[in-house]
């Protein structure tokens, strides 16, 4: 069959990647994807989020599945015009995409389907959120409503900062009509987790529990990025939370959209924070999570397409994904400067792949005059797979060690939090 897939970042790449590896594919395209997806699939230079553009090549090119990366075409409805025209889609469609492209809509479904999240008020004047801040206190997190590429959510230690916050998103605009309203939540302690799991709709398949490092530097300190490393399995997710999650969060998600009349079909990403009360949602998001794609699908054994097929066909219940054992760990290499402004063009040099248990997915890289060089924040995801989360670990910063570029940032610290949950000698 001919796949396409949707987007440009090392979610796409890991896409790519494990595509390649099922019998049944025969040609794998990538609108637009990157220089290291060039390697692996058929670059069309046709943006994420075209999805006129998309459609037509889809149709002229009788892509036989298309599985979509970000959130903006979703949102955006690509599922919706590919089935209109009949083309086989993965993802879900516009208004049950709206789960991640509404947090104040996610919110008013968890609250009517009693699934666990921190308590909220929702604000569409800017006034009325700034009284509730001064009468409330801190710390408080203000997210912008709509998407906002990951940088939608301020977390605030103290009044000033919320006020500010809210300030920027609903008087400045700087998200432009995704700050229209804001959602201001309790703010909750804990560690994080990303359960992401299939749907078709009625049956749930979730994959192994991942951990993110969304801020930029070592220890959590720094502003949110769109995620600087992530490793799976990841054992802050016991086996009990694991069944929580599955039962309190993502089965009411998928039954109370279906019951909205928007049942969902596709990857269904739920961002938890562990709390002394149990997992409690942060965000649900409409796909996979860049980077947590990068280590699951390392580890995902299962044919890759054969589980799209049967979330587009309604028989996902049944289904099982054979993981491999072992762990994986993605260290992402970024720009100097992300996730605030930041230089393109600076020529990457180690790239060559230098063993089968390290893989370098591109994200934000292009090819320009033959040599390969950095075009976006987040540049490369360099993913390991080990018997164990330390091994795995110390793989994937071997593998960084032999790449550089000018500016070049990474945390030294990704999957260190899952050392304490390890039995003694692993
Ligand atoms: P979101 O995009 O909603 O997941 O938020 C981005 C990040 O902000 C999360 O991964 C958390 O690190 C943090 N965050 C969001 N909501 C909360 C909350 N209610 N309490 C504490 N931290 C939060
Ligand atoms: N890694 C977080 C996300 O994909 O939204």
């Amino acid at each position: 069959m001919k796949v396409l897939v949707v987007g440009s970042g090392g979610r796409e790449h890991a896409l790519v990647w494990k595509l390649r590896q099922s019998p049944r594919v025969k040609k794998i395209f990538c609108a637009p994807g990157n220089a290291g997806i060039a390697h692996q699939a058929s670059c069309v230079p046709i943006g994420a989020e075209d999805i006129d553009g998309l459609l037509h090549f889809a149709r002229r090119e009788k892509i036989d599945l298309t599985i979509v990366g970000p959130e903006a075409p979703l949102t955006g409805g690509i599922v919706d015009a590919f089935n209109r025209a009949g083309l086989n889609i993965f993802g879900p469609a516009k208004r049950a995409a709206g789960i991640e492209g509404s947090k104040a809509w996610a919110k008013e479904l968890m609250a009517k389907y009693n699934i666990p999240t921190a308590d909220y008020v929702i604000f569409d004047r800017p006034e009325r959120a700034k009284d509730y801040v001064l009468s409330r206190g801190a710390p408080v997190v203000v997210k912008a409503d709509g998407l906002a590429a990951g940088k939608g959510v301020k977390v605030c230690s103290t009044r000033e900062e919320a006020l500010l916050a809210i300030s920027e998103i609903m008087e400045k605009k700087v998200f432009g009509r995704a700050g229209e309203r804001v959602v201001i939540e309790e703010f909750l302690t804990g560690e994080e987790v990303s359960i992401l799991a299939f749907t078709d709709g009625q049956a749930v398949l979730p994959m192994l529990a991942a951990q993110d490092h969304k801020q930029v530097y070592d220890h959590d300190q720094g502003p949110n990025t769109g995620g600087m490393g992530a490793y799976a399995p990841a054992p802050v997710c016991t086996p009990r939370i694991y069944e929580e999650a599955l039962h309190k969060i993502l089965l009411p998600a998928v039954r109370g959209l279906a019951n909205e009349g928007c049942p969902y079909r596709g990857v269904l990403y739920a961002g938890l924070m562990v709390t002394e009360q149990g997992p409690k949602v942060l965000e649900f998001n409409a796909r996979f999570g860049d980077p947590e794609a990068q280590p699951l699908l390392m580890l995902f054994q299962t044919d890759l397409v054969e589980i799209c097929e049967a979330v587009l066909t309604g028989t996902l219940a049944g289904q099982s994904i054979r993981w491999a054992d072992g762990a994986a760990v993605c260290v992402v290499l970024a720009s100097g400067g992300y996730p605030g402004p930041y230089a393109k063009g600076r020529v990457i040099r180690g790239l060559d792949q230098v063993s089968d248990d390290i893989v370098i997915f591109h994200a934000g890289t292009a090819l320009v005059d033959g040599q390969v060089v950095t075009a976006g924040g987040r540049v490369l995801g360099v993913t390991a797979v080990a018997k164990n989360i330390p091994e795995a670990i110390a793989r994937a910063y071997e593998g960084v060690r032999n790449i550089s570029f000018e500016g070049m940032h990474y945390r030294r610290d990704i999957g260190q939090k899952a050392l304490k949950y390890l039995p003694p000698g692993e």
